[in-house]
């Protein structure tokens, strides 16, 4: 049997999708009629093979209790369960935690997600490669530019077996442009010893972390520190694969690459959920997708409007635009490139472009709510606007209005807010 892992993080993590995850959870935040979660949760149910799936994180139980309940009735196959680490114990270390629960039943395979990320999951396919290969790894990868690589973890492969021969999480420098998607199946004889190894390893070395200035060996294949929320890295428990596991997966294991062709996209910040829309919505599309709004003279495919929502016949919506429950668009309303979340309203003439529209929120008559088209291709949310760095999603956090004839452009606007004035490239606190 295989099983699968959905990895979710929790309250501390996912501080780059403020303002929305002030109000929500990021893996419940709806994408394309969605919630983040429900995509991989919906890939990992459409292999046979699996019957078992668990949602690792820290957030409280209470978090996942509705989203479960729902999936059971929508995928009946799947047994759902949320394992709650009681604090943040690393990417490895809350799989090594749960490993009973886990290899009860002995599954020989264990898929593991990222929740964070959006792509079509090429699951069966990987799991191809992995019998083809005898494999005990496999990571779904994909190519981006050399000046995105750095941001990921990057993967040096034998272009003809695809072996992994190199894993850096992160790296200084550049060494490769094929990244890490944060998607693997892993032989479960081969992770549980590699993590218990690690965590070995750990134990018998002399800690140095309390001297950051003393020259640290580790520094030797140690990536650069992320950024931001990252500092439970000094706590004992943090186990992480990709820089405890998958470096030494690379030199004593199978270790195999999956490269997709297909969309692959971080979400992190807010902004990165339309783009992330956009992309599920495309693939629905393409698929034939009885959820998706017909096409018509004032719908431009794709385009998701709750069964709830109240659209006037003479709004225009579309492409990439998802309509929440009970949002009400006005007529002559214009939206493109979109989220609008529940319980909103688009007052008639509004026009709402590469932007999310806060829970609940208002937009005026006549007003205008816009963000920028972010390249095609890009791993970024910001763009450069007269020689500035500023968000290309413009993002009205829950319960905010803007008046009417208000013009909004680039900006993110935390929860409760009442915009009065034109704002350009601003975050309105
Ligand atoms: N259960 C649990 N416990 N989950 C966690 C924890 C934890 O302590 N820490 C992070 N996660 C979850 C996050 O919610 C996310 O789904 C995933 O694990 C990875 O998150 P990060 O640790 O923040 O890593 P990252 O997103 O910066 O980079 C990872 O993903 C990239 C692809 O999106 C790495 O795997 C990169 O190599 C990869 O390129
Ligand atoms: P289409 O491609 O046929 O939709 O028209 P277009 O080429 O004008 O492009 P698009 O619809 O993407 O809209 C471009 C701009 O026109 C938007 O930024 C809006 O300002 C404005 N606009 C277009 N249609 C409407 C509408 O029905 N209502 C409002 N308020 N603005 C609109």
């Amino acid at each position: 049997a295989t099983k699968a892992v959905i990895l979710v993080g929790g309250p501390s993590r996912g501080t780059r999708f403020r303002p929305l995850s002030l109000d929500l959870p990021k893996p419940l935040f709806d994408v394309a009629g969605h919630p983040i979660i429900w995509h991989c949760l919906d890939a990992v149910a459409r292999v046979k093979q699996i019957q078992e799936v668990y949602i690792i994180g820290y957030y409280d139980e209470s978090v996942f209790r509705d989203f479960i309940k729902d999936s059971a009735r929508e995928f009946p196959g799947i047994n759902l369960r949320y394992l709650r680490e009681y604090e943040a114990l690393g990417t490895a270390g809350g799989l090594y935690h749960f490993r009973d629960a886990i290899l009860k039943g002995r599954p020989e395979r264990l898929f593991v997600l990222n929740a964070d990320v959006c792509c079509s999951f090429p699951l069966e396919e990987m799991l191809k490669l992995f019998m083809e290969r005898d494999a005990e790894a496999v990571i779904l990868g994909t190519r981006v530019s050399n000046e995105a690589a750095s941001n990921f973890g990057c993967i040096v492969s034998d272009s003809h077996t695809r072996r992994v021969l190199h894993y850096v999480e992160k790296p200084e420098s550049h060494i490769s442009n094929l990244i890490n998607c944060g998607v693997y199946l892993f032989s479960a004889d081969a992770i549980f010893p590699s993590i218990r190894s690690a965590i070995k390893r750990r134990t018998d070395r002399p800690r140095l972390v309390s001297y950051p200035s003393s020259d640290n060996l580790d520094h030797f294949r140690m990536p650069r520190a992320v950024a931001d929320d990252d500092d439970d890295e000094d706590k004992k428990e943090v186990i992480r694969l990709e820089q405890d596991i998958l470096g030494d997966m690379a030199d004593s294991k199978q270790f195999y690459v999956y490269e997709t062709k297909d969309f692959w996209r971080q979400i992190k910040t807010a902004g990165s959920a339309v783009p992330a829309n956009a992309l599920y919505l495309q693939k629905a599309w393409q698929t034939g997708s009885e959820e998706l709004a017909p096409a018509s003279a004032n719908i431009v495919p794709p385009v998701f409007i709750h069964p709830t929502a109240d659209v006037h016949p003479t709004a225009k919506l579309g492409p990439n635009v998802s309509i929440g429950p009970r949002v009400v668009v006005g007529a002559g309303a214009r939206v493109k490139e979109s989220i609008v979340l529940e319980d909103s309203e688009i007052k008639h003439d509004a026009c709402v472009l590469y932007s999310i529209i806060g829970w609940g929120s208002r937009v005026g008559a006549w007003a205008r709510v816009e963000g920028s088209p972010t390249p095609a291709g890009s791993h970024s949310t910001s763009i450069i606007k007269n020689g500035v760095k500023v968000q290309s999603i413009s993002i009205l956090g829950k319960d905010c209005g803007v008046g009417d004839e208000v013009r909004v452009q680039n900006c993110v606007c935390l929860p409760y807010k009442e915009l009065k004035r034109d704002v350009t490239n601003e975050v309105i606190m």
